[in-house]
């Protein structure tokens, strides 16, 4: 028998209140936090939507594990289950424990990067694509042609064009390669998947000319729900072993665990090869802890050692993928313009698309951002030319290729009737959204200037 409804596959144990405000209060709030909402107070939010890195709820599982944590420095129980949960679900030998994702990503690429390297990738996430800038290594993203229209339907929209890494590779030359990495899920394109298909023709290029393969799995169990439901063949594996078998196809994985680990803190780097691996143990030894828990607490350990377990469970994984596409589908449906098929993770709405009126130098994603937050106290985040314009020589934008606004959902955090709550504060932004007006910047910092930002909000003409 199925159901139309699908229900969080949880009960609620222990609760934290939310505290709600009014509409008063949230202009005075946003009025503070210069019309920023990374400078909000959490506490001043009524639906986080900021992130869903971090934010999970943990299981009584994952508590009672944490009790039993040994904090010891060498050698810990804890670094020992956490190492074959990782090897089981990786296949690598070498795992090294780091704090979160862009330490794992730091010790990886500077080792490979400096200048005259290069890296390819269907999409680097920032902080990825800092890293290696920041080595002195160029990073270079070649998402699928469908990627770049927000609207087209695709079921693996975050793929890699395969045609353009061969190219690449032969452009710079194979030695110059630092590193070919896979983001799975796709975040920066909208949280879409990658087919294995594609993953095993990347493979495949990246033998032949001998350059080494990585995967960003930071939301793999994601990625591998829609392997299974929209890939011929995939059908009768279980979403571990889909899992498994891509880890298979690669040299190594860099992972935040604040996504799919289902924990609050964490992170890992696995490699296939030894002589890498004890070259990063070097720089991880040096900057994160020593070997056996680099940059975590037993405690935080445990934590991930469950919830890479629990994560790839049926039951969750499809209340996850399909709360998400609920809440896309009806916004769709009421004619709020968004990346299309929905992403695992996120809602990713075209503010351009919906504040048509509002030119980009007047930064249309922050107007709505503000807006979802004076409405409904809902914080989500510009991805758009507040994150990633850039000025010319006369100080013009030079704006970003879409003004996005991402909604993140929390995982296991928010039931359904929070959902509807958010769909109805669209459906009132929907009906004023003309009389929107944009933003302008009176402060910015030099480097990653959305966290930090001032703004104002203009006046109607
Ligand atoms: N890779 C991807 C694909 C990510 O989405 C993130 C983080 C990282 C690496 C870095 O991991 O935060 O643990 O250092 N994404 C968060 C987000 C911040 O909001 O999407 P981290």
């Amino acid at each position: 028998m199925s159901f139309k409804t699908i229900i969080e596959p949880f009960k609620i144990k222990e609760v934290e209140p939310i505290s709600v405000t009014s509409e008063e209060e949230r202009v005075q709030y946003l009025k503070d936090a210069h019309y920023n909402p990374f400078m909000l107070k959490s506490e001043q939010v009524l639906i986080d939507f900021l992130t869903d890195s971090g934010t999970s709820a943990m299981s009584s599982r994952q508590w009672a594990a944490m009790m039993e944590a040994d904090e010891a420095y060498a050698g810990s129980k804890s670094w020992h289950r956490m190492e074959a949960v990782i090897k089981d679900l990786t296949g690598y030998n070498y795992i090294l424990p780091t704090h979160q994702g862009r330490a794992a990503e730091r010790i990886l690429y500077s080792h490979l990067g400096g200048k005259g390297k290069v890296f390819i990738s269907n999409t680097h996430f920032d902080t990825t694509r800092a890293n290696i800038e920041f080595s002195g290594a160029e990073a270079i993203d070649i998402p699928i042609e469908e990627a770049k229209h927000p609207m087209l339907d695709h079921p693996f929209k975050g793929n890699i064009d395969t045609k353009a890494l061969e190219e690449l590779i032969l452009k710079y030359g194979a030695e110059n390669i630092g590193g070919v990495i896979l983001t799975v899920t796709n975040n920066s394109g909208g949280g879409q998947p990658v087919s294995m298909f594609n993953a095993k023709e990347a493979q495949k290029i990246c033998q032949k000319y001998k350059v080494r393969y990585f995967i960003d799995c930071c939301r793999i169990a994601e990625n591998a729900y829609y392997i299974k439901h929209r890939e011929a063949g995939y059908e009768n594996k279980s979403y571990k072993q889909i899992a498994q078998e891509m880890f298979a196809l690669a040299d190594g994985g860099v992972m935040s665990a604040k996504k799919d680990g289902l924990v609050n803190m964490g992170g890992f780097l696995a490699l296939k090869d030894k002589k890498l691996a004890d070259e990063c143990t070097n720089l991880l030894i040096i900057t994160e802890g020593f070997a056996t828990y680099g940059g975590l607490s037993g405690r935080s350990m445990e934590a991930i050692s469950v919830g890479l377990e629990e994560v790839f469970e049926p039951a969750y994984l499809q209340y996850r993928i399909r709360s998400t596409a609920y809440l896309g589908e009806k916004l769709y449906k009421m004619g709020v313009p968004l990346i299309y098929p929905i992403g695992g993770h996120a809602v990713y709405i075209d503010a351009k698309a919906f504040y048509q009126h509002i030119p980009v130098n007047e930064y249309p994603g922050q107007a709505m951002v503000c807006e979802l937050y004076l409405k409904g106290g809902i914080r989500s985040v510009e991805i758009g030319s507040v994150m990633f314009g850039k000025y010319d020589k006369e100080r013009k934008l030079i704006p970003a290729p879409n003004e996005l606004v991402r909604l993140a959902i929390p995982r296991r955090v928010y039931t359904q009737s929070h959902i509807e709550y958010v769909i109805e504060v669209f459906e009132k932004i929907l009906i004023g959204k003309d009389e929107v007006r944009g933003v302008k910047i009176v402060e910015e910092p030099e480097f990653l200037r959305h966290f930090t930002a001032k703004f104002e909000r203009l006046n109607k003409t």
